[in-house]
């Protein structure tokens, strides 16, 4: 009866974890929301590049992707525009900080496929995804 009753409590906790969003919130100015997303879709498309080259073997090619779209190279892209429109400012530090782990483990991954290392290459891929998972499941910008 006892594991019964621990089950049900167990089973309506999960359901209510998955309709309540519990990631923090982060409110940024529109301009720097939408330039936000937009380096987020070119960062996707970017990603499936870098696999489709790693799949076929043109590692050098997925290392230059890496680097000038996800990696430290890619970083301040919008350093020139207003305030209002730079997402970085915007973000809590401890968030800002996972953006820049990703892009330092997107220059480290470029580093491993430059050395031709086909194993070593496939080895790294998880280091390409792993900041935008931890941020997206911490931070959100929309209720
Ligand atoms: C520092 C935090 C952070 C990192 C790192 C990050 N993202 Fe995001 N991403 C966000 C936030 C915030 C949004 C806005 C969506 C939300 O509020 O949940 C977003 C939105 C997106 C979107 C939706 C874009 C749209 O059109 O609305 C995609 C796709 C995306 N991210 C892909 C990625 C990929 C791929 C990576 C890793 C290469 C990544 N993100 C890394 C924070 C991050």
């Amino acid at each position: 009866m006892k594991t019964c009753l621990f089950g049900a409590l167990a089973l309506l906790s999960s359901a209510l974890q998955a309709t309540e969003d519990t990631r923090h919130l982060v409110p940024m100015p529109l301009a720097a929301e939408v330039n936000l997303r937009a380096e987020m879709r070119a960062s996707l498309l970017a990603l499936n590049e870098i696999l489709g080259l790693v799949a076929a073997g043109k590692l050098k090619e997925a290392g230059e992707i890496a680097e000038r779209e996800l990696g430290v190279s890619a970083m301040g892209k919008h350093r020139g525009q207003p305030f209002d429109a730079r997402p970085g400012p915007h973000m809590p530090v401890a968030m800002h900080a996972i953006g820049m782990d990703g892009h330092k483990a997107a220059s480290d991954f470029a580093r491993i496929a430059a050395s031709g290392d086909r194993e070593k290459t496939i080895a790294a891929l998880p280091s390409l995804t792993s900041a935008c998972v931890a941020c997206h499941y911490s931070y959100r910008t929309r209720q």
